[in-house]
């Protein structure tokens, strides 16, 4: 058992080191769409990800006119119109969440 002692240090250095990477790191926009239960209400069909039917599915959102990463920023929390309406729910996210998801958003595109 010499070494244990060293495996012990050696694994308690290598849990310090991931406790001190930002959690952000890795995560995508589909992941922050998914953890903000988007998806209980928008599918995106073209990539296989479900929402119910009465909501507008988001596949071709990047096509949208009116929305670019500011304008679609503030309707996501609801300090801007779309179509005469604000989004149904203000948005709870930081700003990095946001700006990650927004980008992703933006580069939904079914018809190029
Ligand atoms: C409770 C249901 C619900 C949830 C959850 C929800 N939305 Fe929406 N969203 C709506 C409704 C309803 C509309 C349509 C608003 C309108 O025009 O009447 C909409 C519209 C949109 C639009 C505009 C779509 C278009 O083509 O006009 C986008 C983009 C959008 N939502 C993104 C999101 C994102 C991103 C999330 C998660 C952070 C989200 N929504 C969560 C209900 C929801």
């Amino acid at each position: 058992m010499k070494y244990l002692k060293s495996i012990i240090i050696a694994l308690v250095l290598v849990g310090f080191t991931y406790a001190i990477l930002p959690a952000e790191e890795g995560t995508t926009g589909k992941d922050i769409y998914l953890d903000k239960k988007c998806n209980l209400c928008h599918g995106i069909k073209s990539l296989d990800i479900q929402g119910k039917d009465k909501f507008p599915d988001l596949s071709d959102v990047g096509n949208v006119e009116e929305f670019n990463k500011e304008f679609l920023t503030k309707f996501l929390l609801k300090e801007n119109d779309h179509n005469g309406k604000k989004h149904a729910i203000k948005i709870k996210a930081t700003d990095e969440e946001l700006s990650t998801l927004v980008d992703w958003l933006l580069t939904l595109k079914e018809s190029k």
